[in-house]
């Protein structure tokens, strides 16, 4: 693979921008490369350093693009690279536990979003509208409704027959895959030129800021020698020819899905679950307890039998309370919306997708410092709190309006509030009804999630 790139990177390059994100992991990358068990964790910000085996073995691109990850000259400040928001020492995420980082011309603009970690995106499939079992999850479809003999009663037939037909139009056409929190890029490769150009990140102005940036980046005798000595002279290529650069190195790259974590050992027969880790993986695929594995699949998908990724890559609107810690919310007129916008355009108009975002990856979910995608839970007992008790105890998580009363799933505009899922455990609750889980069992899940963390050592704990 290394040489193919180093004798003749255009050609690949080709085929690998016209693919897709699945078929140029899976064609070019073993899907699983199995650490040595007594590699010590690595903990450092520099274990990237190109003395770094790892580095070695990345092919040519990708070690252009490991430079480009770590180079803040790419930004308008000169003081953000990606790997400023995406530490490598924090599973790709920030260490830091602002709600939102800070970037643009001075430093100070403020982010939108939680920043999510940078591992384990190397399946994700392209964004799409579709049927549900084309995604590689391994969800069992709803048996139908029966519908009543239509001597018995007209009313019901014609309300059997509507449930169907929503449960047959929403199974054929649920949201999935694709990159960001309302998945509005196609693919990593469409994901990168996101953060170079926006004003509360890298901030470059245009593609032409961006290509000049790399035409005076230390390695740009790199870019002319691996795709051409005339590259500068067309900004569309050299532009994408860094981009690819960038996914080369997410997806080559070994820490960025090292399946090193103790989950994976124990997947492997090679790691026993403690007992409280084992309860809390009991308590997460129970349907009538966390009901987590529902959306955070746990075991390799049906299709290629990959890894758990532990995201079935739909998207859904948990109504997570407004943060009033991202600055953007001062406006009580501004909602975040996800996949109808305002940063992705093309549903603008979908009322039922609004307030829906990506089901996240747990890997590495006990590294973050923050949770959601507005960033407002702190800790995972808050995250675990607000699951099962969003519905039995509303006054906990939402203030309360004028009247007195609860101004249930208030980072939603008051038209939108209905696509708050209420149809899935452990939110079909009602108000005082006992929560899905105990605090007993809130610790155990937590136990079990600490075991998605990576760098396991057999013999020590994994997540201490
Ligand atoms: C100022 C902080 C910041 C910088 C710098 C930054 N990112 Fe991000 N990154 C984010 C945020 C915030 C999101 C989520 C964006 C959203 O959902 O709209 C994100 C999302 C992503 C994702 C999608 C992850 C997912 O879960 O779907 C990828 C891939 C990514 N960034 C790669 C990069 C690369 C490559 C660079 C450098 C060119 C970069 N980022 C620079 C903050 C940053
Ligand atoms: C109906 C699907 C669904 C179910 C069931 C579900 N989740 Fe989630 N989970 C999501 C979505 C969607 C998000 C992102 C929501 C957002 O940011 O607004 C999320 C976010 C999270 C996060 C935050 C991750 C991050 O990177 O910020 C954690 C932790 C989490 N879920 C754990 C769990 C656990 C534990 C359970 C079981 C108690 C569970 N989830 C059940 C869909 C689900």
């Amino acid at each position: 693979m290394k040489r193919l790139y180093e004798s003749k990177p255009a050609a690949l390059h080709v085929a690998c921008l016209a693919g897709t994100l699945l078929l140029s992991f899976t064609l070019l990358l073993p899907p699983l490369r199995s650490a040595p068990a007594a590699e010590p964790q690595r903990q450092s910000a520099d274990y990237l350093s190109a003395e770094d085996s790892d580095v070695q073995a990345l092919s040519a691109v990708a070690q252009l693009g490991r430079k480009m990850f770590f180079d803040k000259s790419l930004s308008d400040s000169g003081k953000l690279a990606c790997a400023s928001c995406h530490d490598p020492s924090n599973a790709f995420a920030p260490a830091n536990d602002l709600a939102v980082q800070l970037g643009g011309a001075d430093g100070k603009r403020a982010g939108v979003r939680a920043v999510p970690t940078l591992t384990y995106h190397e399946h994700t499939p392209l964004f799409r509208i579709g049927p549900d079992p084309a995604i590689p999850d391994n969800d069992e479809r709803l048996p139908p409704i029966p519908v009543p003999a239509a001597d018995v009663n007209v009313a019901a037939v014609a309300k059997a027959d509507a449930a169907n037909a929503a449960r047959a139009a929403a199974e054929a056409n649920v949201p999935q895959g694709g990159l960001t929190w309302d998945g509005r890029a196609m693919t990593i490769q469409g994901q990168a030129l996101l953060p170079l150009l926006d004003p509360n990140e890298m901030n470059n102005r245009d593609v032409a800021e961006v290509v000049d940036h790399l035409e005076h980046a230390p390695y740009a005798a790199d870019m002319r020698q691996l795709f051409g000595p005339t590259l500068f002279l067309q900004p569309a290529l050299a532009l994408d020819e860094a981009l690819f650069a960038m996914v080369r190195f997410q997806l080559e790259e070994r820490s960025f899905h090292p399946y090193d974590s103790k989950y994976d050992a124990y997947l492997a027969g090679k790691a026993s679950l403690s007992e409280a880790e084992a309860r809390g993986l009991k308590l997460f695929d129970d349907p009538m307890k966390g009901n987590c594995a529902s959306c955070h699949i746990d075991t390799p998908s049906r299709i290629g039998n990959l890894p758990p990724a532990f995201t079935d890559y739909q998207f859904e609107a948990l109504a997570a309370p407004r943060n009033k810690d991202i600055p953007a919310n001062q406006d009580p007129n501004y909602h975040d919306l996800g996949l109808c916008g305002p940063y992705r355009k093309d549903f603008a108009n979908a009322g039922p997708y609004c307030g829906l975002f990506k089901t996240p990856t747990l890997r590495n979910v006990a590294t973050r410092k923050v949770f959601f995608h507005n960033g407002v839970f702190h800790s995972l007992e808050q995250v675990l709190h607000f699951y099962v008790e969003r519905e039995t105890n509303p006054g906990k998580w939402y203030p309360r309006l004028a009247d007195g009363e609860i101004d249930r799933y208030n980072d939603l505009p008051p038209q939108y509030k209905k696509n708050a899922d209420v149809a899935d455990a452990p939110f079909d609750r009602k108000e005082g009804d006992q929560p899905a889980l105990n605090d007993a069992e809130i610790a155990d899940v937590i136990a079990f999630l600490k075991t998605l963390t990576d760098g396991y050592r057999p013999g020590h704990d994994a997540g201490k």
